[in-house]
């Protein structure tokens, strides 16, 4: 069936990263293999440079290139590939755990020298959460950099992942001589002057040959002891363990130079899981269902301000999406028709007819749209595991131009679908605007200043934390509620929020409230 045929043939992933560790590089060779650009470059980078002028009006710059590089997919022997983007800087966290909730499987990339990094430990415990399937790629082999045996070590403990090598470095750095394909046992030689080309593998069906000490020289022993330990301790690749997120297949290479790119990419076409079921509150939906479904992930605003409409993507979860057919908003309640929808094909936008599960679909929208939407063919249902976090940084919002009270009102509720901060209200009426990095508050004023023509000024609120709160009993709500009327907000939903002053309150709090329960994530 068509059906299936279009869902085995697709890997719908991210790259993730630290900054700096070579997640646009890798991007951009991908990309390179499967044809979808023609030179390097072509990809920009979705992050912010060290040094630049300001940071928001970087972002501002940065959102026109990000539009282009959201999703780009490519089809690589037969296999339609979907790669999203997410925003390197850790201010937009957020942005990047609800691309997660999009995709099938990650990989990892890691700079050998750094090895695992802050925002890698937070991007991958994300994925642990969901059991997403995840590969390793140590970068930058061609420096200097930490010993192959010990970042695995640490990748295991501070990644809480087991790992199981598929490719192994000879060398590194000045010594760097290639890498040994476990899985295919096949020797790829690094040529220091640049371009690695497939007429550089050899392969080795034993690795006590001869013919390894021709090309390795010295360092042939060392790979055999390697190797042999490798197989020792380390269990054999288990495909079923890597699909449930318990084991990490581990390569080795330079994105830069393009060295042990295609061994990972022809590995993961064979390895990562095609579009997999999801979890909706009512049901699991198998991406085999005919009838269509899927859920808005992310809202990227227009960059011209004359122009006020938005692209709203959409994951596809589940049957055949069709251009000009009607489908059910669920949380509206109503039908709706996209005559444009659109795909991404590398930095390409195209009209598209039909999607399939796995791919990503941007429709056009002028305010339907919040993230975690739901559209199916009639059925009511509420796809998970799209949380927005506690935001732990706080101002009040002030209008400083009563003039525009409504343009703030609705720019503010505009910015909040897009799922750029949160807005709580207090029982006094105050505004609170909380976020997740700092970056958002300059990225709210500018956004509401040049796209809503209204200003606002921000008045420090000294908050720790804010966290939804619930009790089986209304009684002892109520009585919370009124206890900590100072403290008390409301979200966007009219869920009620505690908004904690400090570590110590937030503790001693709970501790006074034992039946009232505190949850960090909107989705509890
Ligand atoms: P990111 O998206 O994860 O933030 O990283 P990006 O790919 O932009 O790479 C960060 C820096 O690391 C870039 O250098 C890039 O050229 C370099 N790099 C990537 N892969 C390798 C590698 O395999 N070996 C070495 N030696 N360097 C690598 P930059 O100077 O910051 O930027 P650029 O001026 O080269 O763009």
């Amino acid at each position: 069936m068509k059906l299936t045929k279009e869902i085995n043939r697709r890997r719908t992933f991210a790259i993730i990263s630290h900054p700096d560790a070579g997640k646009t590089t890798l991007t951009e060779k991908l990309l390179l293999f499967g044809g979808a650009i023609q030179v390097a470059g072509a990809v920009k980078s979705n992050k912010i440079k060290r040094g630049a002028t300001s940071d928001f009006m970087e972002i501002e710059r940065q959102r026109g290139i990000s539009v282009a590089t959201s999703v780009m997919g490519f089809e690589y022997k037969g296999v339609k590939i979907n790669i999203l983007d997410t925003p390197g800087h850790q201010d937009f966290a957020e942005d990047t755990y609800r691309t997660l909730t999009a995709v099938d499987s990650v990989i990892v990339v890691i700079d050998v020298a750094k090895g695992v990094e802050m925002q890698t430990e937070k991007l991958v415990e994300v994925c642990r959460m969901r059991d997403t399937p995840v590969i390793v790629f140590i970068n930058k082999l061609d420096r200097e950099g930490k010993d192959a045996f010990e970042l695995l070590d640490e990748i295991e403990q501070k990644l809480q992942l087991n790992v199981r090598p598929l490719s192994w470095p000879v060398g590194m750095g000045s010594d760097f001589k290639g890498v040994y394909s476990l899985y295919e046992q096949k020797l790829v030689l690094f040529d220091a002057h640049g371009k690695q080309n497939t007429s550089d593998a050899v392969q080795i069906n034993e690795l006590g040959a001869p013919e390894l000490d021709g090309y390795l020289g010295r360092q042939a022993g060392r790979l055999r002891e390697e190797v042999e330990l490798i197989e020792g301790v380390y269990p054999a690749f288990d495909r079923q363990a890597y699909l449930k997120g318990q084991l990490s297949p581990v390569f080795f290479g330079s994105a830069i130079n393009n060295f042990g790119v295609r061994e990972l990419l022809d590995c993961f076409i064979e390895i990562a899981p095609p579009p997999q079921p999801s979890k909706t509150e009512e049901r699991e939906i198998s991406p085999e269902e005919p009838q269509f479904t899927g859920f808005v992930f992310k809202i990227h605003a227009n960059m011209d301000p004359n122009h006020r409409n938005r692209l709203a993507f959409v994951r596809v979860c589940s049957g055949k999406f069709e251009r000009n057919k009607n489908y059910h908003h669920v949380r509206m309640g109503k039908n709706l028709k996209f005559s444009s929808p659109t795909s991404f094909m590398a930095a390409k936008k195209s009209i598209i007819d039909e999607a399939f599960p796995g791919d990503i679909v941007g429709l056009y929208d002028t305010g339907n749209f919040k993230i975690g939407d739901t559209l199916t063919e009639g059925e009511s249902i509420h796809f998970k595991g799209i949380p927005s976090f506690s935001p732990e940084l706080f101002r009040y919002v002030v209008n400083a131009d009563p003039m525009k009270s409504k343009q703030l009102a609705k720019g503010l509720d505009q910015l909040m679908d897009e799922g750029v901060a949160q807005l709580f209200t207090t029982a006094t009426g105050r505004k609170i605007i909380g976020t997740v990095g700092a970056l958002q508050f300059e990225v709210i004023q500018y956004r509401l200043k040049h796209e809503y023509g209204a200003s606002c000024e921000y008045e420090s609120a000294s908050l720790y934390k804010a966290c939804w709160i619930t009790c089986e009993d209304a009684a002892t709500l109520k009585l919370f509620k009124q206890r900590k009327m100072r403290n008390m907000a409301v979200d966007k939903h009219g869920r009620d929020v505690f908004l904690a002053t400090s570590a110590w309150d937030l503790n001693s709090t709970r501790e006074l409230f034992p039946d009232i329960n505190f949850h960090f994530t909107s989705e509890f």
